[in-house]
């Protein structure tokens, strides 16, 4: 073969190659991944994502720009917090032992913060599902008085006055002028990244590893009990549903973004992955523990116009049952995730 031959040879051999890396789907997920590897993850036998970054070209450079914006407090009104404020990593992005949201100035809000992972899945963002796209999302928590009280054209100007910034723009943009859509396509790349797939719930899946009796059993009582609403591989069907918290709603939930009685009191059905990290719970963060939301399941349930079929009178389960359901759900901790370097905080 001469020359010529060979280098068309080696780049049809870097095409496949290349090829094969962007539809690639892991098979088997090791727990290591480099700390440069920023790509599209779809586990196996997951649903293809909603959002996929067909519009939103991911790159390391994006996804670290994204990654600084999520935690840097610039992008409140005094400087003082930042999303991973009220996102942290280690309790899989929720905040911990906060039952609503604590903001700018001490303010406080009505409702929980919820974990952040596996979002390139959300058909909607928030618990009342009032933000339908990823790239969006976060012009909500940047103007909420409660939250981060700050208008986007400041947080724009805040940037473009700061030559780390201007770097880190044009590194993945190819533009030093920040504009709030470069911003938010940043955020997107660094939230849709945010993938957990390793609990050891996900290993037993995979067949690498086995799950205690009492974990099994409670894995079976789940497929019976909470499985046509929290629907695995995600542990939600992104459906609002009202699981028999209150007679009266305080907070209309779904019904405050359609206006519809059928939709009052119902909530975006959220998803049990790391759930033993991300208390407390509920919309309201109105329970500690685990513990108490298997006893309202079991015992709590009251009816209302809208309660869904599934959880009218109540899901009876013994004790013995509510603490195998509760080592099932431990194993639904993703360890990996919370401890990715990757994501967390670089400042
Ligand atoms: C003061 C605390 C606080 C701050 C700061 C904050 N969030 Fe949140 N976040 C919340 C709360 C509370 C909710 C649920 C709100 C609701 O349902 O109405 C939420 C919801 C979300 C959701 C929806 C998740 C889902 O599954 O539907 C995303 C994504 C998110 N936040 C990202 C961000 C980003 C990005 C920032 C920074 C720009 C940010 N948050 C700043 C408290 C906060
Ligand atoms: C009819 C659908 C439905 C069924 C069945 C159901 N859930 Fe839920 N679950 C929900 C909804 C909706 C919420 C959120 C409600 C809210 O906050 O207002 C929720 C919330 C939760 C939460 C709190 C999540 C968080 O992030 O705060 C846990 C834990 C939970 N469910 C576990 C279970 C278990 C275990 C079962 C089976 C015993 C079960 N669920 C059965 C719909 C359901």
């Amino acid at each position: 073969m001469n020359k010529r031959n060979y280098i068309s040879l080696f780049s049809v051999f870097v095409i496949v190659l290349f090829a094969l890396q962007s539809c690639h789907v892991d098979p088997v997920i090791k727990d290591e991944l480099p700390a440069d590897n920023i790509r599209l993850i779809v586990p196996s036998g997951w649903p293809a994502p909603v959002y996929d970054f067909s519009t939103n070209l991911l790159t390391k450079e994006g996804f670290v720009l994204g990654r600084k914006l999520f935690y840097d407090t610039q992008l409140s009104r005094n400087n003082t917090i930042s999303c991973g404020s009220c996102h942290q990593q280690f309790a899989a992005f929720s905040h911990l032992d906060h039952a609503v949201s604590h903001g700018i100035d001490g303010l406080i809000g009505t409702r929980n913060a919820p974990g952040l992972f596996n979002l390139n899945w959300n058909t909607s963002f928030m618990w009342d599902g009032g933000i339908n796209h990823i790239e969006v999302q976060p012009l909500g928590p940047i103007a909420n008085v409660v939250e981060m009280d700050e208008d986007i054209n400041n947080v724009v100007s805040k940037l473009q006055g700061d030559a780390d910034y201007r770097r880190l723009f044009r590194e993945a943009f190819g533009t030093e002028t920040v504009t709030t859509q470069l911003i938010l396509k940043a955020m997107a790349q660094f939230q849709g990244m945010l993938v957990s797939y390793n609990s050891k719930y996900d290993r037993y899946s995979r067949g690498e590893t086995s799950l205690s009796t009492n974990e099994m059993n409670g894995l079976n009582l789940f497929q019976q009990k909470c499985n046509s609403c929290h629907t695995a591989p995600l542990f939600t069907n992104y459906q609002f549903m009202n699981n028999g918290l209150d007679s009266v709603f305080v907070d209309a939930g779904r019904g405050r973004i359609t206006m519809l009685a059928a939709d009052s009191g119902t909530f975006k059905v959220p998803s049990l992955r790391n759930i033993a990290l991300t208390r407390q719970y509920m919309h309201d963060g109105r329970f500690e523990t685990l513990e108490e939301v298997l006893d309202h399941y079991s015992s709590g349930v009251v009816n209302s116009s809208t309660i869904s079929a599934d959880v009218v009178g109540g899901i009876p389960l013994t004790a013995q049952e509510k603490a195998d359901i509760i080592s099932f759900l431990k194993t639904l901790s993703d360890y990996t995730f919370i401890n990715d370097p990757r994501f967390a905080d670089p400042f």
